[in-house]
């Protein structure tokens, strides 16, 4: 019974959350829901994961795939739950001396955002980078070894409501978040 009760003021909070937050924040009170044990976090947010996080951050600069010269095709209109209007590419590059796939997507939103005003103006419309980068064999087999990071224009990571950032096997093993979503692509793409 009092378990019961304790799940509906979880799902309360949980529903309130998506109501208030901007649609954006919706994918991180998402994965906060499913992080409620600290034994959970380790899937990513570790200082490994952030370490990671930084070298994919660089690794992407030094090959120009974050320069607006790169993005040549302009936003295009894009899928729930991610920016209303998105640029994605896949590459390879190589990350801490291992070459892999790497999948860059570009999140555009607010007032007066179009494919014109964005191509002319990415900053000021950009809402964040989400970034998949294929690791080694053995990194997290069942999930094709994908690492995820969300990251803010000027490299800094997002992270839950409850301040666990957004860098690794993000939400691993629960329901919702990015792999559970991303397995229904197959592959884990959707747009590629
Ligand atoms: C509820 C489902 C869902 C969740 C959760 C989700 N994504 Fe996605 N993601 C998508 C869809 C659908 C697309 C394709 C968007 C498009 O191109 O229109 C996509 C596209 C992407 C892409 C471009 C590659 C591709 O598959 O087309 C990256 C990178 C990405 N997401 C990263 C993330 C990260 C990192 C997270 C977690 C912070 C996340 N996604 C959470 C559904 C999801």
């Amino acid at each position: 019974m009092r378990l019961k009760k304790l799940c509906m003021i979880r799902v309360h909070i949980v529903l309130m959350a998506v109501m208030i937050l901007p649609a954006a924040s919706a994918i991180n009170a998402q994965i906060n829901a499913e992080v409620s044990a600290a034994s959970d976090q380790r899937w990513f947010g570790g200082p490994e994961d952030l370490e990671f996080a930084a070298k994919l951050w660089n690794s992407m600069s030094h090959a120009g795939l974050l320069e607006n010269s790169y993005r040549k095709t302009g936003p295009r209109v894009g899928t729930h739950p991610h920016g209303a209007l998105l640029e994605s590419y896949k590459e390879t590059i190589s990350v801490n001396g291992a070459e892999g796939t790497v999948v860059i997507k570009f999140s555009y939103r607010g007032f007066g955002a179009s494919y014109e005003t964005i191509s002319a103006n990415r900053a000021k419309f950009l809402e964040d980078i989400t970034v998949m980068f294929k690791r080694e064999e053995g990194y997290d087999t069942e999930n094709q070894n994908w690492f995820y990071a969300k990251y803010y224009g000027d490299g800094s990571l997002d992270a839950t409501p409850n301040g666990v950032q957004l860098a690794g096997r993000i939400a691993k093993g629960k329901p919702k978040g990015c792999i559970a979503c991303h397995r229904k692509a197959g592959d884990f793409l959707f747009a590629f």
